[in-house]
């Protein structure tokens, strides 16, 4: 629940927070079926190196029972899964747009891999988590949180999913941090994607929001202490491609 005259940030915009759930949902509804396209376009593939480095740092172990929060079309899960294999696990994936869910379940990946591993597709919202407490080994989100009205409580749901010796692990776009590269990315964000936006899943408007919302995010020392304010411990960050994405990850001990 959000107070009354409680804002929040929509891209540029401050509106009533009560509002931005509605919002971001309008904004998935509208890209969930070219969603996997889109971002081979926009990053010309790169989110794929991203999310392998992501889940490379996880490095799952075989038989766990993860949680992937705001798993839209499961590219995090299925990655996992193919780590693996034969030795099973169990991966529930949870994303508050049905339409970004139904998009993953028809994915023909998912039919390809071993069946030792199973899943779960879960609608649901990170701030209330519909899963009981100290019960996953990990909780993953990639790309999700920064639409989350209140970051906060989101983080302090996967402190309470996680059990003992259980890891957080996020993957978001972040600051960059390399001259040039930042007048670059900013011309490609506000220029280039909403373009790509309105050609290819006919809405620059979600693709305009996209580069909002990355703007408005925390940069990755501020967002490192938000996690250790949830009562993560050991939290490290890692820089991907200058800083444009970063992923954060942190412990419960
Ligand atoms: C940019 S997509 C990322 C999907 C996937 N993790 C990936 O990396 O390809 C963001 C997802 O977060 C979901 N989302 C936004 N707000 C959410 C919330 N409060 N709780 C759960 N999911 C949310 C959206 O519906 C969307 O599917």
């Amino acid at each position: 629940m959000s107070a009354p005259d409680e804002t929040a940030s929509f891209g540029f915009q401050d509106i009533p927070a009560a509002d931005k759930a509605g919002r971001v949902k309008g904004v998935f509804d509208s890209v969930a079926s070219k969603y996997d396209l889109m971002n081979d376009l926009m990053s010309a593939g790169v989110h794929r190196l991203w999310k392998d480095a992501m889940v490379d740092w996880l490095d799952p172990a075989p038989g766990g029972d993860i949680l992937d929060v705001g798993g839209g079309t499961g590219d995090i899960a299925l990655r996992i899964a193919r780590r693996w294999g034969a030795k099973g696990g169990h991966v529930s994936i949870l994303d508050i747009n049905h339409e970004m869910l139904k998009a993953g379940q028809k994915r023909p990946d998912f039919a390809k891999l071993d069946p030792a591993v199973t899943f779960d597709w879960i609608c649901g919202d990170a701030e209330r988590l519909p899963v009981p407490s100290a019960s996953k080994d990990a909780y993953t989100i990639a790309f999700c949180i920064r639409n989350v009205t209140h970051i906060d409580r989101a983080l302090a749901e996967a402190r309470r999913v996680l059990k003992p010796g259980g890891r957080f692990l996020c993957l978001e776009f972040s600051r960059v941090e390399v001259p040039v590269l930042d007048t670059l990315y900013d011309l490609w964000s506000f220029k280039a994607l909403p373009e790509i936006g309105a050609r290819v899943a006919g809405d620059a408007e979600s693709y305009r929001y996209l580069a909002e919302s990355i703007r408005r995010f925390p940069p990755q020392k501020e967002f490192a202490r938000m996690i250790e304010a949830a009562g993560f411990e050991q939290v490290k960050h890692r820089n991907l491609t200058g800083g444009i994405a970063a992923i954060h990850s942190g412990w419960v001990i």
